[in-house]
């Protein structure tokens, strides 16, 4: 798997949520782009004679094109949010990629079980297809996606993810509105952080591998969770959403 320098180039961008946009840029020289779904790609960006790097994880699945697409959260102030949120179709970008062991790995599990908040729900986007052959393959396996934003206006993907809630009856998915729950919320729609979910999704240490991705105090306090019930840490993947 290449990890070299290479452009991009948008092709456009649309928003996805509130404060979200969804990108599509192709390599510049067209070469096919290789990343196994979960890993993402670090943009080189020119910023007062230094050369910043911002992460993004990569949103398309590989289809042996040269496409990557990502989505970022913009953040106030934010040195990669402006230029990104800037970016007009044909402009080019510097990437380095793709990294990280946010991946799905055999044996599979009886039990997946995926925790994001905002974009870092973009890596499992990208394992949807790899997802459904692992459902497909065993009748006993379980899949489990746990995402949380602040209200309805921030979720991402939501139609992507209830049409998979709607074509799999063993896909459990839950959204968690940390600060306003819908009027008439729907069968997936909770209040609160995600971490409550675990008082009825019984993490198990025997049947169960589980992402965390995003936020990082979501991600450790998932983190210290699963370690009280058990868990190794062969069992739990992880990536943080930090600001380098
Ligand atoms: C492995 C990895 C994958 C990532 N994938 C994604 C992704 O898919 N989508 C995405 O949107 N981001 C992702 N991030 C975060 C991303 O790399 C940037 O950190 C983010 O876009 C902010 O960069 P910026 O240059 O706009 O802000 P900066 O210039 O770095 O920060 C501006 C100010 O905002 C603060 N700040 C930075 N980030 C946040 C935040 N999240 N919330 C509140 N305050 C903040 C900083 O401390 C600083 O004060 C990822 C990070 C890592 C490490
Ligand atoms: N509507 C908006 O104004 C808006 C929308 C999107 C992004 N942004 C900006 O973009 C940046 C990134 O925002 P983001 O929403 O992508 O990511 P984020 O700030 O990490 O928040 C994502 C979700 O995770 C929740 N969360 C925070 N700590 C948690 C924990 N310990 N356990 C479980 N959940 C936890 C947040 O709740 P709480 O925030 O309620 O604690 C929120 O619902 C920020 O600068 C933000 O201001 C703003």
């Amino acid at each position: 798997m290449s990890r070299e320098r290479f452009s991009i180039t948008l092709n456009w961008s649309k928003n996805i949520a509130a404060q979200v946009k969804h990108f599509s840029f192709t390599r510049a020289d067209h070469k096919a782009f290789c990343f196994i779904p979960g890993q993402f790609i670090t943009l080189h960006i020119s910023h007062a004679d230094k050369v910043l790097r911002r992460s993004y994880s990569i949103a398309n699945s590989p289809d042996g094109s040269a496409k990557i697409e990502f989505a970022a959260s913009y953040v106030s102030g934010g040195i990669a949010s402006d230029l990104l949120f800037n970016l007009k179709p044909g402009d080019q970008l510097e990437a380095t990629g793709p990294f990280g062991r946010l991946i799905l790995l055999e044996p599979y599990p009886k039990r997946i079980i995926l925790v994001a908040t905002g974009t870092g729900v973009t890596p499992y986007r990208s394992m949807l297809p790899d997802l459904e052959k692992y459902l497909i393959q065993a009748t006993d396996r379980q899949l489990v996606l746990l995402l949380g934003v602040r209200e309805a206006k921030d979720l991402l993907y939501r139609d992507e993810f209830v049409t998979y809630l709607e074509r799999h009856p063993r896909f459990h998915f839950r959204v968690y509105y940390s600060r306003l729950l819908p009027e008439q919320p729907l069968s997936y729609e909770y209040r609160g952080y995600l971490l409550d979910a675990f008082r009825d999704i019984h993490p198990d240490i025997n049947t169960d591998i589980v992402y965390l991705c995003g936020n990082p105090n979501m991600v450790d306090q998932v983190f210290s969770l699963l370690m009280t019930r058990g868990f190794t840490t062969q069992a739990i993947r992880r990536e943080k959403y930090i600001s380098s």
